[in-house]
């Protein structure tokens, strides 16, 4: 083999080029984003619930980055809102886009349903509220009790999935988790002016022209 050093040189500048265009470029070009204009930071209850987020592995079937208007299957009308740009973002560390949509997008989750008392029965059983879904259940999040303490928050089951002669109560996890879902909402911040991505079909219906 006499074209070994052709061969690794090709290689590594093939290797270097993808690096470069696909990692520093792009790194490069959003490392400095500024937040949207009215996206707060995350509580340090919400970031507690977002670790509980990632160690739950959500993300394998939940997606955050809705599609936009001119993409097949677009999210806006289905209630799940914008296109988001990199702004929306700003405090995501690590992020949590996903690719997998076993379950609904879930960036503005907190807009369509902003309840606590929702999540945290749809987290311990979700066959409790749709028959039909195969989103696993969380109950190691909660905790049976014969009595709740005062403070304890009880979860609201329908009778069939009502432990009998117990209370569920939801453990600190998973209050944390519920206040990152509901806090999950970027229908009210706005898409900065310098954004590179802009949903035409969210544009338009806020009256803005081509
Ligand atoms: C195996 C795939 C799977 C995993 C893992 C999963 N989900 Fe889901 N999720 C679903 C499916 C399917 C639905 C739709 C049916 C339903 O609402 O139960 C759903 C629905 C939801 C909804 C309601 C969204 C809406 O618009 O109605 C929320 C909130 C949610 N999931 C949160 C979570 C959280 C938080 C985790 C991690 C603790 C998680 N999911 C893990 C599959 C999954």
């Amino acid at each position: 083999m006499n074209r070994i050093v052709p061969i690794l040189v090709g290689a590594t500048a093939i290797l270097a080029f993808a690096t470069l265009m696909l990692v520093v470029v792009p790194g490069a070009q959003i490392r400095d984003q500024a937040p949207a204009p009215g996206l707060a930071d995350y509580t340090p209850q919400q970031l507690a619930g977002r670790q509980q987020y990632i160690n739950q592995g959500c993300v394998y079937c939940h997606s955050q980055q809705p599609r936009a208007a001119g993409q097949t299957l677009a999210d806006l009308a289905k209630g799940w809102g914008r296109a988001p740009t990199a702004a929306d973002f700003a405090f995501d560390r690590p992020h949590q886009l996903g690719t997998m949509r076993t379950g609904p997008d879930l960036l503005n989750v907190g807009a369509r349903l902003p309840s606590r008392d929702w999540h945290l029965s749809h987290l311990y059983q979700p066959r409790a509220i749709f028959g039909w879904s195969i989103m696993p259940s969380y109950p190691y999040l909660f905790e049976r009790k014969k009595a709740a303490a005062p403070g304890d928050v009880v979860v609201k089951l329908p009778p069939e999935f009502q432990p009998e002669g117990e209370v569920v109560v939801a453990r600190q996890e998973a209050l944390d988790l519920a206040a990152y879902l509901v806090g999950l909402n970027r229908t009210t911040t706005e898409v900065p002016a310098d954004a590179r991505i802009r949903d035409e079909g969210y544009a338009l219906s806020k009256g803005e022209k081509r």
